[in-house]
C-alpha cells in the first residue's frame, strides 16, 4: 500500500468577534484530527453541520494552513513548506464543492473550463489541452458535442460530472469531495457515487469523501472519521463503524440512516438538546448535553481517542 496522504493532530483555531462590544474568542473548528489514506482508498469524513468538514478541506487542499499539526503529501511535508514546495504540492489535491454551479463560470463553454486548469498550470499547446478536455468529458459520461455548451445548459448531476472532470484534468492522485452528492436527487446521487467509484479503480484516486449523512458512504467508504464539534468521536474501518459503532454519537447518526434489511431494523435513537455553539462548547466532552449515558465524568474531562477493538473512539465509557 502506498500512503498518498498523512495528517497528525490538525487543528483550525478562528479568532472571532463576540459582539461590538465583547474581545475576541476562539472558535475551535478543527481540534485535532489524525489519519492516512492509502492510495485508491477512500476516507469518508461525517457530522453534522459545522463540526469542521468543510475547514478540513480548506487544510488538505492548502487553502489555508493550519493553526498546529502538521500533513504531509506523499513524502513531501506541507506545513512549513515554502511557496514552490506548495505550488508542486496543489495540483495533487483537487477538490469538488456541493454546488459545482458555484465554481463554473457561467459564460465560460464547458471545454475550456476543462482546460482552463492545464493552461494555468502546464504548457501544454492548445491543441493537446483541447484533447484531453474532450477525453476527460468521455471519461465522466459526458458527450462530445457538450464541448461548446455553457453550465446552465447542464442539469445539476451533469454539472457535477463536469466539476468532477475538471478537478481530475491535472491528473491528481487526492480528490477532496465535499457534499459532492448532497444537492442531487437521489437517482441522481447513485448515478455520480458510481462515476466516483468507477473512476477511482481506474485512476487509482484516494478520496476524502465528506458527507453529512452516513448512509451516503456505506458503500464508498474504506475508513471513517466521525466527528462532533471539531473533534474525531470515531474512527476505523468501514465495517467496524457500521456495524459496531462505539461512541453514543455515531450510534445515534446511524440510527436515522435507513437499513436495507428490515429484519435488523434499530432502535432510532433522538438526539436531545441542541448543538452546542462552537463558541462555548460544554466543558469536557462536548457531546455531553446531548449524549444518552452521559455521566458526572464526563462533564470533567476531555475524551481522547482511544482504541476499542479495530476503531478509535473518544467517550469515557464506550467499551
Ligand atoms: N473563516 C472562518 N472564520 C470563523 N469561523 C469559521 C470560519 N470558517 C469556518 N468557521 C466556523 O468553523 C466551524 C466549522 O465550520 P465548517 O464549515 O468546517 O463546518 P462543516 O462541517 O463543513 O459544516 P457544513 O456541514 O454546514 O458544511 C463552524 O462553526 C463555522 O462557523
Ligand atoms: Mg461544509
Amino acid at each position: 500500500m502506498t500512503t498518498v496522504l498523512e495528517a497528525r493532530d490538525l487543528k483550525r483555531y478562528y479568532s472571532v468577534k463576540r459582539g461590538l462590544f465583547a474581545g475576541e474568542a476562539t472558535l475551535k473548528a478543527l481540534d485535532g484530527a489524525s489519519f492516512t489514506l492509502e492510495r485508491g482508498k477512500t476516507l469518508a469524513v461525517v457530522g453534522e453541520s459545522g463540526c469542521g468538514k468543510s475547514t478540513l478541506a480548506r487544510l488538505l487542499t492548502m487553502i489555508e494552513g493550519p493553526t498546529a499539526g502538521s500533513f504531509r503529501i506523499g513524502e513531501t511535508e506541507v506545513v512549513g513548506a515554502d511557496r514552490g514546495t506548495l505550488k508542486g504540492l496543489r495540483p495533487r489535491v483537487q477538490i469538488v464543492f456541493q454546488n459545482p454551479y458555484g465554481s463554473l463560470n457561467p459564460r465560460q463553454k464547458i471545454g475550456h473550463a476543462l482546460e482552463e486548469p492545464l493552461l494555468v498550470n502546464t504548457a501544454l499547446p492548445a491543441a493537446e489541452r483541447t484533447r484531453k478536455a474532450r477525453e476527460m468529458m468521455q471519461l465522466v459520461g459526458l458527450r462530445p458535442e457538450h464541448y461548446d455548451r455553457y453550465p446552465h445548459m447542464f442539469s445539476g448531476g451533469q454539472r457535477q460530472r463536469i466539476a468532477i472532470a475538471r478537478a481530475l484534468m491535472l491528473e491528481p492522485e487526492i480528490l477532496v469531495l465535499d457534499e459532492p452528492v448532497s444537492a442531487l436527487d437521489l437517482s441522481i446521487q447513485a448515478q455520480v457515487l458510481n462515476l466516483l467509484a468507477e473512476l477511482q479503480e481506474r485512476l487509482k484516486l484516494a478520496y476524502v469523501f465528506i458527507s453529512h449523512d452516513l448512509s451516503v458512504v456505506r458503500h464508498i467508504a474504506d475508513d471513517v472519521m466521525v466527528m462532533y464539534l471539531g473533534r474525531v468521536v470515531e474512527q476505523g474501518p468501514r465495517e467496524a463503524v457500521f456495524d459496531g459503532p462505539k461512541h453514543p454519537y455515531t450510534q445515534a447518526l446511524l440510527s436515522a440512516t435507513p437499513v436495507a434489511d428490515p429484519a435488523r431494523k434499530r432502535e432510532r435513537i433522538v438526539l436531545k438538546g441542541e448543538l452546542p455553539s462552537p463558541l462555548s462548547p460544554p466543558s469536557g466532552c462536548a457531546f455531553r448535553n446531548r449524549c444518552p449515558v452521559a455521566r458526572e465524568a464526563c462533564a470533567a474531562e476531555v475524551p481522547l481517542l482511544r482504541p476499542i477493538g479495530p476503531q478509535m473512539v473518544a467517550c469515557h465509557f464506550a467499551s
